[in-house]
């Protein structure tokens, strides 16, 4: 019983989070955050309910039967006759739904070729395999009126494009709600506010000035203060190295230890070295970039101090 009610529970657990998984939700991080919670719960409980009255009545059915049986073989045992049973409902549609010629029978339905002792028997098909193989003829007509004669109904690529556009709104919707949260390589802009510049500062001393200097002349990495880029001197492509890094090289992703905000304040930051010329720089590397897409000429040389 215990086991019953911990599978119930699970059942009830899948069945919720399976309808919480669709492409309406806004958070489907959590599905406590869910409106519909209460309905889904509400669904898996008549569900359950449903289930135990169904498990009690076929019990109840099994005892009846036993119960059935007995009084019967009493019945003719009084009688003196021999009991007989009759064949329970399962055997009938066992033998209705095969239909097989029997063991016995096989002779009669033997054809009459023989190749080297190999024989053909010809029982005909199982009933069940033949209405199932109807039912699909049925399906595949309804299925190509509804989706390709009609197209009531989306093809798996309409569901898609579908799911995208709804996607595509949400992220518009999030963005709008929380503009920080959503910086991606599309939509970085330069920053230009010095607190942001600061942190951005901050940001390269602690992770970036290993490989690019604290001055950002160039060690093991490039040189981040010329105008020449291996992946192009736009916040842009300054935003896309950082968050994706550049495979096969020490510059690794920094997704997932700085946050789209501090990507976005370092980026800015490594464009505020622009024309800073430090000490024995790094020689240039990659081409040139020129204008600035996105920079504006006076926030090149921001003055940051922490
Ligand atoms: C472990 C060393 C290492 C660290 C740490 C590192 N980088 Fe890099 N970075 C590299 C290397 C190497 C390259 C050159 C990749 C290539 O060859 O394409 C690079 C390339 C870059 C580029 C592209 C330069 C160009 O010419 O296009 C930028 C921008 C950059 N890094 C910024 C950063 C920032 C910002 C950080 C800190 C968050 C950082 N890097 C941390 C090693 C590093």
């Amino acid at each position: 019983m215990k086991k019953l009610f911990l599978f119930f529970a699970l059942l009830v657990g899948i069945t919720s989070s399976g309808f919480a998984q669709s492409a309406t939700d806004a958070e489907p991080a959590s599905v406590w955050n869910d409106p519909l919670i209460t309905f889904y719960i509400a669904i898996g409980f008549i569900f359950v309910v449903v289930l135990l009255v169904l498990l009690v009545a076929i019990y109840m059915l099994q005892v009846i039967n036993v119960m059935t049986r007995q009084a019967a073989q009493e019945k003719s045992q009084k009688l003196g006759i021999e009991y007989k049973e009759e064949p329970s409902l399962w055997s009938k549609l066992w033998k209705e739904s095969n239909d097989f010629v029997p063991i016995e029978k096989e002779a009669d339905i033997m054809l009459d070729h023989n190749y080297d002792g190999i024989r053909e028997l010809d029982n005909h098909l199982p009933p069940w395999w033949k209405w199932l193989f109807y039912l699909s003829m049925v399906f595949a007509v309804v299925y190509l009126f509804f989706y390709h004669v009609t197209d009531t109904l989306p093809l798996s690529t309409q569901e898609y494009e579908n799911e995208v556009v709804l996607a595509q709104e949400q992220a518009r919707k999030l963005q709008a709600s929380n503009p920080v949260a959503a910086i991606d390589e599309n939509n970085v802009t330069v920053v230009t506010e010095a607190l942001a510049l600061a942190d951005g500062k901050q940001t390269f001393l602690n992770n970036c000035a290993s490989c690019h200097r604290k001055d950002g002349g160039g060690d093991i990495g490039p040189n981040l203060t010329d105008q020449y880029w291996k992946h192009g001197g736009d916040v842009k492509d300054i935003f896309k190295v950082v968050r994706h890094g550049v495979q096969g090289t020490n510059m690794i992703s920094w997704e997932g230890f700085i946050s789209p905000e501090k990507m976005q304040n370092v980026a800015s930051y490594v464009l505020s070295l622009q024309g800073t010329n430090p000490e024995n720089p790094k020689k240039p590397e990659g081409e040139i970039s020129k204008p600035m897409d996105g920079v504006k000429a006076d926030t090149v040389n921001v003055q940051v101090s922490l």
